[in-house]
């Protein structure tokens, strides 16, 4: 059986939080200018890396532990891209030397990953006074027992409330601590995720069917994740929400 993120990066779809929207509130409480250079952890299919060049004009270097997910971020890459690249590197062991990145941004990766790992190699990478943007799952309430092991067994995602998260923050040293946390609205995150993918709709939805008629299995995996999806425990909205977290080093 594929995993949750195997049955995206085939057929190349992310996303995170809030959409672009909340990655523009991080890219401003992070300070960000033009000149800076950022890394994006966990860059997933591309498009919000692209995006941040985009929007910031900043030179942006993409990681993600997935080697299909960095394929499908290559392939939208333009050969005038150059201020762009993505290679393959894990967030709890990042392939890059001590004080280098003005600006280190993830969104939707952190809690997957051993965070007393991850967010200590980001404050390793940033140069001195540069800023972490974080987007990540938050409870806005302690979860039940249900909603809780669902992410964690369907997901593998092991969310936090906003506390915990500052704390993680503070413990790996970063300083000026900011956060904003925000509850999950679906038809706004279905507006944002289309917003976000929709330069590449036909493509990706082209290589699900493709894969779910040719792959059994593919088809068994998605089909599982389906039959999960529909019996998501009750109440789960209540606790499911996102927070931008912001600390400089
Ligand atoms: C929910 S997706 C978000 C992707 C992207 N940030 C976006 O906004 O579309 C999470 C991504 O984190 C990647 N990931 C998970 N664990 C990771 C790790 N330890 N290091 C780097 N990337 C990781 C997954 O492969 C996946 O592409």
């Amino acid at each position: 059986m594929y995993s949750y993120f195997e049955i995206q990066s085939k057929i190349g779809i992310t996303k995170h939080m809030g959409g672009i929207e909340a990655t523009r509130k991080l890219l401003k409480m992070c300070k960000v200018d033009n000149t800076d250079n950022i890394l994006v952890v966990g860059s997933g299919n591309g498009f919000s890396a692209i995006k941040i060049h985009e929007i910031t004009g900043c030179r942006v270097m993409g990681v993600d532990i997935s080697e299909e997910m960095i394929l499908r971020a290559r392939e939208k890459l333009k050969p005038t891209d150059s201020e762009i690249e993505f290679r393959v590197g894990d967030a709890e062991n990042l392939e890059f030397p001590d004080n280098i990145f003005d600006v280190v941004l993830s969104e939707s990766v952190t809690g997957f990953t051993d965070k007393k790992k991850s967010i200590p190699e980001y404050h390793r990478v940033l140069k001195d006074g540069g800023y972490l943007g974080l987007n990540e799952v938050t409870w806005i309430s302690n979860p039940s027992h249900e909603v809780d092991e669902f992410c964690r067994r369907v997901m593998g995602l092991m969310a936090e409330t906003e506390d915990v998260w500052l704390s993680l923050l503070s413990e790996a040293g970063f300083k000026n601590i900011n956060s904003s946390v925000n509850s999950m609205d679906q038809w706004k995150q279905m507006r944002g995720d289309f917003e976000l993918q929709s330069m590449d709709f036909f493509r990706i939805w082209g290589r699900f069917f493709n894969l779910y008629l040719r792959e059994r299995e593919y088809r068994k995996s998605a089909n599982h994740l389906a039959w999960e999806t529909l019996h998501i425990p009750r109440g789960f909205n209540r606790y499911y929400g996102y927070g931008l977290y912001v600390g400089q080093k």
